[in-house]
């Protein structure tokens, strides 16, 4: 280190004043929970919002609520045929949606499929990287395409959507991306290895944005995040849960559309798993895994089925 007197004493000064800040930080954060919701919304009103994997469960579900507040939604999947389907609902129920086949493995598709939606839509004002894939087998029963696909889909398809959009987004210094991540990505489980490291990819990829945004002055520019635990849309069907309950598709899109109307940061779903994972994040190594034994975090997965038997 190569600090003068008066430069560690700046230093010093200027983590005092970061604590402080932490201080004023947390009191925000406890004021504004304080605040009804419907204070916190932002207007979404002609706003172009891209879904990906809106499709099926909740991505579709997100695309009949984004719709329902005036919101012009376009869905990617892969399956044209949950595609149409979406777009069905969201038509019967008075909103407007458009929808593109795109297969997230493939970024050229991406691309192209990016130009054509700027084309016949418009800019794109709120990304939502929401498709995922999940193959619930043990590292050495993964095939390497299927661990491939996982991250292709899940981590990797993130950098290139984002990309084709955020040019636009940096001009006017306004935008907003989220990231439909998992608790996968913030707590580990066997059985999950390829899909909860994508997922903590996801995470990383979400916070090292937010990050990048701020350096830069883009605070126009918001960032979502979002963890749910496991959620009854069939993609995790058998999985064992103990003690946290499987949560309601609807509840869970619901939040998420809160949380992006709001402008919240990370959202973890249900709300306390935020101690779970300070718990685990504050405990030696051994007792977390003993406590995830006991909470049955080891046997979750015994008898997964996931979308294959459907
Ligand atoms: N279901 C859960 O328990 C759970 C829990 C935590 C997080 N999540 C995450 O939430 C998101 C949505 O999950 P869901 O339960 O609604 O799943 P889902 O299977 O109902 O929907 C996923 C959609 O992604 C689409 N998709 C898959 N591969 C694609 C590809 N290559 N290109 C384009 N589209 C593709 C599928 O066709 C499908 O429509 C996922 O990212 C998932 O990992 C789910």
């Amino acid at each position: 280190m190569d600090l003068t007197g008066k430069e560690i004493a700046m230093l010093v000064l200027r983590l005092l004043f970061g604590l402080l800040y932490s201080v004023y930080c947390m009191v925000e954060t406890l004021v504004l929970t304080l605040i009804p919701r419907s204070y916190r919304r932002k207007d979404i009103k002609g706003n172009v919002i891209l879904v990906t994997g809106g499709g099926s469960g909740i991505g579709r579900l997100m695309c009949i609520k984004l719709a329902a507040r005036g919101a012009i939604v376009v869905t990617w999947d892969v399956s044209e045929e949950g595609n149409l389907e979406t777009v069905r609902q969201v038509v019967a129920a008075g909103g407007q949606c458009r929808a593109y086949t795109v297969d997230l493995c493939n970024r050229h598709a991406i691309y192209a499929a990016a130009t054509k939606l700027k084309q016949e839509v418009g800019k794109v004002d709120i990304l939502v990287n929401n498709a995922g894939i999940v193959t619930g087998k043990k590292l050495l029963d993964s095939p390497d395409e299927s661990i491939i696909r996982t991250f292709e889909v899940n981590a990797l398809s993130h950098f290139w959507t984002t990309k084709a959009f955020l040019r636009d987004m940096m001009a006017l210094n306004k935008g907003h991306i989220v990231t439909i991540a998992s608790m996968a990505g913030k707590l580990p489980c066997n059985g999950l290895v390829d899909y909860c490291s994508s997922k903590f990819a996801a995470v990383g990829f979400d916070e090292s944005l937010r990050l990048e945004f701020k350096a830069e002055g883009k605070n126009g520019i918001k960032t979502t995040v979002v963890c749910p635990m496991y959620i009854g849309t069939g993609m995790f069907k058998g999985v064992q849960s103990k003690i946290f309950p499987v949560l309601k598709p609807e509840y869970v899109a619901e939040e998420v559309v809160d949380a992006i109307l709001m402008n919240t940061p990370v959202l973890l779903i249900p709300g306390h798993m935020r101690i779970v994972h300070l718990i685990r994040a504050g405990f030696p190594e051994k007792a977390s895994h003993y406590l995830g034994e006991i909470m049955g975090v080891t046997s979750m997965m015994d008898k997964f089925e996931g979308r294959k038997k459907d």
